[in-house]
């Protein structure tokens, strides 16, 4: 009743019967037999980021970004605010994971030879994505104002002062002044709450239109796809929307349940005049921390500035037609000794106590 009201009520506005046909159209394009489990990861991302905005706010209500109030009003909402403990750890644990599940979804993307035409462009915003979502978790961990994460940001911050010509100034424009300080907690305020969500917001925006437009892609060869016809594939509806829904409902509860079990200690106030015995960055950073730790400065440097750009233009460097991993054997060979480089370089800066304040 309420739904034909309704229904009347904004046919006599706009032509649904147009809007309708698109949207049929997406809702039961059927996907390519090929997508599994593994193609849940981009959505995970997706749900991820949201849940991320979500918390956010709610932990915007209590927070302020400066030095004399930023501790205390996080001690205030893990404390005193209403299920404020909650939002906050599922907030610190949503960054961690969707750290781990963009890179599984990079990961996966890599491996089925997805990044070829004509989805190079899908890629490259990817990789854009991948980035922010380290950058959201560097500019994320200075709020709380806590000991480790100004030592943390000390660290990161000097790794950029060593970059050759532009680091001194990059390292003042990042920290506002000579050393962490006020200015340093509201630049990264602004872009950790402004900037950051509105650009992945429009990013995900771009990569999400060009994956609808050009479909998921099989595991044929550049220019042999077949694109599943109408009841062929795997229906978008309600197949893979159901999987969706279920690893929705299971990152939730992971979320639930590592906030209750092992929630992240506020620590100590961010104190400028004593430098904490071990300064570490996030896990994340560690294997580029242990690269800038044991090359040569401008070696590290340049093979840290390197990774990122190699990422980019991936898809232009391989270019061989094939798709299927066993039929990529070289691709496979550098993306295996990538992740184990990434591995064994994270459990090394992992285990390494350090008490510098700066590697470089
Ligand atoms: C916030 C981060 C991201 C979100 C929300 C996101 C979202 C998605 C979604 C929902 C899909 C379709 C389903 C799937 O294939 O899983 C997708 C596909 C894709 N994504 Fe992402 N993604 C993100 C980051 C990345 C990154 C870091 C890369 C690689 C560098 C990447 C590369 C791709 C490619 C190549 C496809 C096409 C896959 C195919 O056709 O098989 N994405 N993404």
């Amino acid at each position: 009743m309420v739904k034909d009201t309704l229904r009347r009520w904004l046919a006599e506005r706009f032509d649904l019967e147009q809007i309708k046909g698109p949207l049929q159209a997406q809702i039961e394009k059927p996907l390519p037999k090929n997508v599994s489990w593994f193609h849940t990861f981009g959505s995970m991302s997706l749900f991820l980021f949201v849940s991320q905005v979500l918390t956010g706010i709610l932990l915007l209500v209590y927070y302020r970004p400066t030095p004399g109030e930023a501790f205390e009003s996080v001690k205030f909402i893990m404390t005193k605010a209403t299920m404020g403990w909650l939002y906050r750890q599922i907030h610190a644990w949503g960054a961690n994971l969707m750290v781990i599940i963009v890179f599984l979804h990079m990961l996966r993307t890599f491996v089925t030879g997805s990044y070829k035409k004509p989805r190079e462009l899908t890629w490259v915003f990817g990789v854009m994505l991948f980035i922010l979502t380290l950058v959201f978790g560097f500019t994320g961990y200075l709020l709380p104002w806590n000991q480790l994460a100004y030592w943390a940001t000390t660290v990161g911050t000097e790794v950029a002062g060593a970059i050759p010509g532009a680091g001194e100034w990059i390292k003042t424009l990042l920290r506002g002044g000579e050393s962490v300080s006020g200015e340093t907690l509201s630049r990264f305020f602004v872009v950790h709450v402004i900037v950051l969500p509105w650009a992945v917001f429009f990013i995900v925006l771009f990569h999400l239109v060009l994956v609808r437009f050009q479909g998921i892609a099989t595991l044929e060869p550049v220019g042999q796809e077949k694109k599943p016809k109408p009841g062929e594939g795997i229906p978008f509806f309600p197949h893979h929307v159901t999987k969706e829904g279920m690893v929705f409902y299971l990152l939730l509860g992971l979320l639930v349940t590592l906030a209750i079990l092992a929630p992240f200690e506020l620590g100590e106030k961010a104190d400028p005049l004593q430098t904490p015995f071990a300064i570490k960055p996030e896990w994340y950073f560690l294997p580029m921390y242990q690269v800038i730790k044991y090359f040569p400065k401008l070696v590290g440097i340049f093979i840290v500035s390197l990774a990122p750009l190699f990422l980019f233009i991936w898809p232009f460097i391989d270019r061989s037609k094939e798709r299927h991993p066993l039929k990529r054997p070289v691709a496979m060979t550098i993306g295996i000794l990538v992740v184990l480089s990434l591995l064994v370089l994270g459990m090394m800066g992992y285990l390494s106590e350090s008490k510098k304040t700066c590697p470089v």
